[in-house]
């Protein structure tokens, strides 16, 4: 049986992934490693992004690591070819419906972000963004031709108590093992959803997680105090839209998407999926300046959430942070580093 199944996938995507292959091949020698094709690459090989045996193999591994999915190559393919369609589709196929993505500041780069060192520094936060439902998946979805001329473009938002209820446990169990506030987003002052929303998280955290801090802010406010007083926040937990936009707004807090990783994580027992949250970074790919770290941690992610590997992922999280201390630094985070140097400094730490 396959541990870890890697999608290195599209642009700067294969360059971090080798970095994980190096830190894996250190720490954990004895997982059985899988590699498919995905995304991008894939169309171009097989004619789609996901084909049935990548899914089938990320199905039956124990954790999916991706590396990154898109390009300007397949702006114009088809939309249900492209990169990113395989990606919701991988999301999806596997019911990974909850996408933790931790904002961490790491105490060297707090003058890397763009906020005031004091308003950044010490912040960790956890985003809790639903994955698998909203206007992502909802139907009917189209763009019609008006016959006036014109054209109408249809998007569905929807959510049911089930889907809310899964993923707002999710957060209330995190939130027990951090600092006990759940901060839930959604625009309920406008939306169906985000009514529903609210009173499905409220029902569930007076039934079963009333020792919880529970907060509700709608998510233009979120985004703002996000910027304002981010330390406020232990666990947000939000849709898959307002995920998506917060959660890259977190991410700069903190220095940039090139440290971030995630965790999409279905049911108990099923694999969970692992990615980086930058994205293929066409301009950049193929010049070995990428940073590793956010695959790397992505990989720390795997070991502590699907491996049940808490000890390897505790002394790879300790190494990233010292490689940072002792001044490795790619180009994203002011610093030189190439790629694989970064590898080696976290190598040298482990
Ligand atoms: C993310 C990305 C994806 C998303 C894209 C690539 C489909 O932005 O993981 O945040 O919107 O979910
Ligand atoms: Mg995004």
């Amino acid at each position: 049986m396959t541990d870890l199944l890697l999608l290195p996938g599209d642009g700067i995507g294969p360059e971090v992934i080798a970095e994980v292959m190096r830190v894996a091949a250190r720490i954990a020698p004895d997982l059985a490693l899988d590699e498919r094709p995905f995304g991008g690459i894939s169309f171009d090989q097989l004619g789609t992004p996901l084909s049935e045996e990548t899914l089938a193999a990320a199905k039956a591994a124990k954790a999916v690591l991706m590396g990154a999915v898109g390009g300007p190559k397949w702006a114009s393919a088809p939309r249900d070819k492209r990169p990113e369609a395989g990606l919701l589709g991988l999301r999806a196929g596997m019911g990974v419906f909850a996408n933790l993505r931790p904002a961490i500041c790491f105490q060297p780069l707090a003058d890397a972000s763009t906020l005031k060192r004091e308003v950044v520094e010490g912040l960790d936060i956890m985003i809790v963004r639903e994955l698998t439902g909203g206007v992502y998946f909802g139907q009917p979805r189209f763009i019609e031709n008006l016959p006036g001329g014109g054209r109408r473009g249809v998007d569905t938002q929807v959510y049911t108590t089930a889907e809310i209820e899964r993923v707002s446990r999710t957060a209330f169990e995190l939130a027990r093992g951090r600092r006990n506030k759940v901060t839930s987003c959604e625009k309920s002052n406008v939306m169906e959803t985000g009514l529903l929303w609210r009173e499905v998280v409220t029902d569930l955290h007076a039934r079963d997680y009333a020792d919880v801090t529970l907060e509700h802010m709608l998510a233009d406010n979120a985004a703002m105090q996000l910027v304002k007083n981010p330390r406020q926040f232990d666990v947000i937990l939000t849709d898959n839209l307002f995920g998506d936009i917060l959660s890259d707004e977190a991410a700069q807090l903190t220095g940039g998407l090139g440290l971030l990783p995630s965790a999409a994580l279905g049911l108990a027992g099923q694999p969970g999926l692992y990615e980086p949250i930058h994205g293929s970074a066409p301009d950049i790919a193929g010049k070995g300046i990428a940073n590793p770290l956010a695959a790397i941690l992505s990989f720390e992610m795997a070991l502590r959430w699907s491996l049940q590997r808490t000890d390897l992922a505790d002394r790879l999280f300790a190494a990233v942070g010292r490689a940072l201390e002792a001044g490795a630094r790619t180009p994203d985070i002011g610093g030189r580093l190439t790629t694989p140097e970064m590898g080696d400094a976290v190598l040298a730490q482990l």
